[in-house]
């Protein structure tokens, strides 16, 4: 059971606290991903508050054998629990673990551990003793040291504050006397909640017992200052395993790769690097200084340098940047340029094809070993409807070319520097579009003549100030 139905009110946000994101992934998938692998029977979410959005997040995970409840109101981490056993979704269940879903930092391990240990016990508590204990539920222990109760950190005595062994919210029960003792729970604490934490005292009497593990990863995450810090971990860990497989990160405290990010060994990640969603980089690729890069695909050996990329692939070879942006869509062939300042967006730059500087190529197709010259830009927006332009195989765009869509550039075709091309190219031929130059001889002598009998008309007047304006 992870119970993932609370708002998160110390989050202070108009988003479930569990689907907040640490390091690419939310809270709640975080928790579903350290479940993965124990293979177990069932998987049941509790949602509540914002229950659609959290359902969809659980569904998301794919994992076997999940399901959700509802719990309408949420009355606590005890009432959270009973909706789940009460919901019939763990029928025919003998032992459950319950976790809560803010746990970001959680491994299978400790998880393993806590399933190893419980055998035929009623409960079986993962605790941990934490530096700062604040908040957290202490575990009190009776003087042979067997577990009696939990207690809340706003219930708690100062003496039982002192104690520094927490509750970590991980369990496992044993489903008939669990469910029995929810049955009984009340909700008289300063919080005017069912805890959960209640059923561990009358449990004593049929075996309660307790795991300790590192604290580290059982954190759970109440605010968003917990929520940076458990994400830094997260990044670290990451990065530490995409190391150990091979890639080079120059600077990891600078360089941050979401988790569904691939980066292939020989890849190279320079400082100032951030790599979201669903973005792969392969081998002998570099990446950096200062980029963002999502859902981005990098091919064998290219470059991307201080640009931006949503959505875009770069092909093997292929170059980008300083200085660009590449939008969904933007889609650059083997051993193609997209150099700097230039914008691109649901375009195709052939193989070897160069975009080089200054432009914007939006709807386009540009074939094969083409040339855009600076500053060209696809007027592919009439202010109504977005129009294609195609550039043939080997053209050469001349700069400042205005390219008004929908048109054609033919293979091996060329445009004049500065024109503004309305009508398609045909293949090989060159299209101008501009008045002629006419040079006027002896101009820059007759305008200075003419500034300086200008002046001496004027006389004193130019260098006066201006009279200030009457008054009134
Ligand atoms: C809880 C424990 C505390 C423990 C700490 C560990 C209780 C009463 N307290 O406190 O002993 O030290 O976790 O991190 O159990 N939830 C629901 N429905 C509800 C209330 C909560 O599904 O009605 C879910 C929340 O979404 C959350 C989890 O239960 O994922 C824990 O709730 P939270 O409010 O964070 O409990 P803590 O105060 O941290
Ligand atoms: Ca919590």
């Amino acid at each position: 059971m992870v119970l993932a139905a609370g708002k998160g009110t110390r989050f202070s946000s108009e988003l479930a606290k569990v689907l907040h994101p640490a390091a690419g992934r939310t809270m709640l998938r975080w928790v579903l991903e350290a479940l993965r692998p124990l293979g177990l029977e069932r998987v049941v979410v509790v949602v509540g508050h914002q229950a659609d959005a959290v359902t969809a997040e659980a569904e998301a995970a794919r994992l076997d054998r999940l399901s959700t409840v509802v719990q309408a109101e949420q009355l606590g981490t005890g009432h959270a629990v009973r909706s789940a056993v009460d919901s019939g979704a763990l029928d025919g269940i003998d032992t459950a673990m319950v976790l809560p879903g803010d746990v970001p930092l959680l491994t299978p391990e400790p998880l393993r551990l806590l399933i190893e240990t419980h055998g035929r016990t009623a409960a079986t508590l993962l605790t941990a003793r934490l530096g700062d204990p604040t908040g957290y539920g202490r575990v009190v222990r009776d003087p042979d040291g067997a577990v009696a109760r939990v207690v809340e950190h706003r219930d708690a005595t100062a003496e039982e504050r002192a104690v520094d062994e927490v509750n970590t919210s991980i369990y496992a029960f044993a489903l008939p006397s669990l469910a029995r003792e929810l049955a009984r729970l009340s909700a008289a604490n300063d919080q005017g909640e069912q805890y959960l934490t209640d059923v561990i005292a009358p449990l004593v009497p049929e075996g309660v017992g307790a795991v300790v593990v590192a604290g580290a990863d059982v954190q759970g995450v109440n605010d968003r200052v917990q929520l940076a810090a458990a994400a830094t971990v997260l990044r670290r860990r990451i990065l530490e395993r995409l190391m150990r497989d091979g890639a080079t990160i120059v600077d990891p405290a600078t360089t941050y790769v979401g988790a569904e990010v691939a980066v292939a060994a020989d890849a190279v990640l320079l400082p100032g690097t951030h790599l979201e969603g669903t973005t792969r980089v392969a081998a002998r690729a570099t990446v950096g200084p200062d980029s963002r890069l999502v859902d981005t695909v990098v091919e064998e050996g290219a470059t991307v340098t201080y640009s931006v990329l949503t959505g875009a692939r770069v092909g093997s070879g292929a170059n980008v940047g300083p200085f660009t942006y590449l939008r969904p869509g933007a889609d650059l062939r083997a051993r193609s340029k997209a150099g700097a300042f230039v914008e691109m967006k649901n375009a195709v730059v052939g193989e070897g094809s160069k975009v080089p500087h200054l432009s914007y190529i939006g709807d386009a197709e540009i074939g094969r070993g083409a040339n855009i010259g600076a500053a060209t830009v696809t007027v592919n927006y009439d202010g109504y409807d977005k129009h294609r332009t195609v550039v043939g195989d080997g053209a050469r765009v001349g700069s400042d070319t205005m390219l008004i869509a929908p048109v054609r550039v033919g293979n091996d075709a060329y445009t004049g520097a500065g024109s503004v091309i309305t009508s398609d190219v045909p293949d090989g031929a060159l299209a101008v579009e501009r008045t002629e130059q006419r040079n006027i001889a002896g101009y820059a002598e007759r305008r200075a003549a003419r500034h300086e009998r200008d002046r001496e008309a004027a006389g004193d007047a130019a260098i006066r100030p201006p009279p200030s304006e009457p008054e009134g």
